[in-house]
């Protein structure tokens, strides 16, 4: 046990079905639906031939996109071609979850065989909105199909998807109530490195971020700098954009509209800005594209209408000294639209202060991990992480549900069946969830 988690060396894997949950979530060209960025795929191989030639049946359970990343929510179909490529065509694919095709092919599988099953998040219940709105108890995420139908032909539960830790889904946080669980050689390596920095960073410590998700990065934001975990967090990309319109502007009545999912962010933003001042950077200047050039422009500048794609020269300058004298910098997202040509100079340059530094530089997240890859830098980082967010919130220090949860599959020796819901489990269930239907029953009301 490490971190109070089964590792692949206790099991007995040759000759038995493992159920390997993976993340191979991976960034899409959309024009010809290649996969941009394969490190995820490759950073999954040790696990998967270990139990390959270990003469294990190995299933591969993954997701990729969801009703957070719409755009990329496809089938896994060319991950599997490239599974095969570095497999040397040892992988199956079928485009089946838990019906009877995926099903026939687990029990056809001989020891040593691999098989890759169809996007997880094509199923409901998979999906991050479902997982948010009706937040299941691992009981009855042990409920759900796919769980109740892969269960009986699987002897154990391995977790390889570190990117995924911070998720609760049923794939994830539901079979290790029933089968006996262990963490993949992956999810072990991130555990071994990231928790020591947790425990005591060098410092200081910088973070920066640039995600999309701005709700959660605000969070991110938030717990970083209660725990005192980050000395300073630089911000770039989405989240800079729009820390600096919140910080330019108080909420009036007309902006950001009551009711509208920004206002509540944008509140949020100036309450963090009172709490942390200056301990959140967010850029001096940005830039922008007209007339086919790149144009930069001090933060309350910008002229009006147009869309800035980058951030300008003197933050590369403010951040680059910043992270000269770090001792630990974590990285998770970009400072700009990296992969044109008049936006990618301040991700470029960011990076290459990131190169120079002495400090122990940790880069995650699909695109920072990208940039560094596009400019040649890859090699220059401390550690590379697979987590985006998921490496973010585990270096907040807060116990994640995919390791609550590998904890709890941990103790299980051997292969349970699912506890029956009691009747009074069942009307609660119902009555907490009747509002899908239409109407929110009041809890008071006998
Ligand atoms: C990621 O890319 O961060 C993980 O695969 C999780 O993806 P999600 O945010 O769509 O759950």
């Amino acid at each position: 046990m490490r971190f109070g988690i089964k590792t692949i060396d206790e099991l007995k894997v040759a000759g038995r079905t493992i159920l390997l949950r993976v993340d191979i979530n991976l960034p899409i060209d959309h024009q010809s639906g290649a996969l941009k960025d394969i490190t995820r795929i490759r950073a999954i191989l040790p696990t998967i031939r270990e139990l390959s030639t270990g003469n294990a049946k190995t299933v591969i359970l993954a997701h990729q996109g969801g009703d957070l990343d719409y755009d990329n929510l496809s089938s896994l179909k060319p991950h599997s071609q490239v599974l095969n490529e570095y497999l040397n065509g040892a992988a199956q694919f079928v485009e089946d979850i838990c019906g009877p095709t995926a099903l026939e092919a687990i029990k056809r599988l001989k020891p040593g065989g691999i098989l890759l099953l169809e996007n997880l998040r094509y199923l409901a219940e998979e999906q991050t909105g479902f997982e948010r709105t009706l937040r299941l108890t691992p009981l009855e995420q042990a409920h759900t199909l796919l769980v109740r139908k892969l269960t009986p032909l699987a002897d154990y539960f391995i977790n390889d998807a570190f990117g995924t830790c911070h998720r609760d889904q049923p794939s994830l946080c539901g079979f290790p109530e029933l089968l006996p669980t262990a963490m993949g050689r992956l999810f072990e390596k991130e555990f071994c490195v990231l928790s020591q920095l947790t425990q005591s960073p060098d410092r200081p410590c910088l973070f920066i971020l640039g995600g999309v998700k701005v709700g959660d990065s605000l969070a991110v934001i938030e717990r970083l700098l209660e725990n005192n975990i980050a000395d300073r967090i630089l911000t770039g990309g989405q989240l800079a954009k729009f820390l600096a319109r919140a910080t330019g502007k108080k909420p009036d009545n007309d902006f950001p509209p009551k009711g509208s999912a920004l206002r509540p962010l944008w509140e949020r933003a100036l309450d963090i800005f009172k709490r942390f001042g200056d301990k959140v950077v967010i850029p001096v200047d940005f830039a922008y594209v007209q007339g086919g050039q790149r144009v930069e422009a001090a933060r309350g500048e910008i002229p009006p209408n147009v869309r800035t794609t980058d951030i300008g020269y003197q933050t590369v300058k403010q951040y680059s000294s910043l992270i000269d004298s770090a001792k630990t910098v974590v990285v998770n997202g970009i400072m700009g639209d990296f992969t044109e040509p008049y936006s990618m100079t301040g991700t470029r340059l960011v990076w290459e202060s990131l190169c120079r530094t002495n400090a122990f530089t940790v880069l995650g997240g699909g695109q920072a991990i990208s940039a560094a890859t596009k400019f040649g830098q890859l090699e220059c980082f401390s550690y590379i992480s697979t987590g985006g967010l998921a490496l973010i919130l585990f270096l907040t220090g807060e116990e994640l549900p995919v390791i609550r949860s590998l904890r709890r599959g941990s103790q299980l020796n051997s292969k349970k069946s699912p506890e029956p819901f009691s009747s009074q489990h069942r009307r609660d269930y119902v009555s907490e969830n009747l509002y899908f239907l239409g109407s929110k029953p009041d809890k008071n009301k006998s």
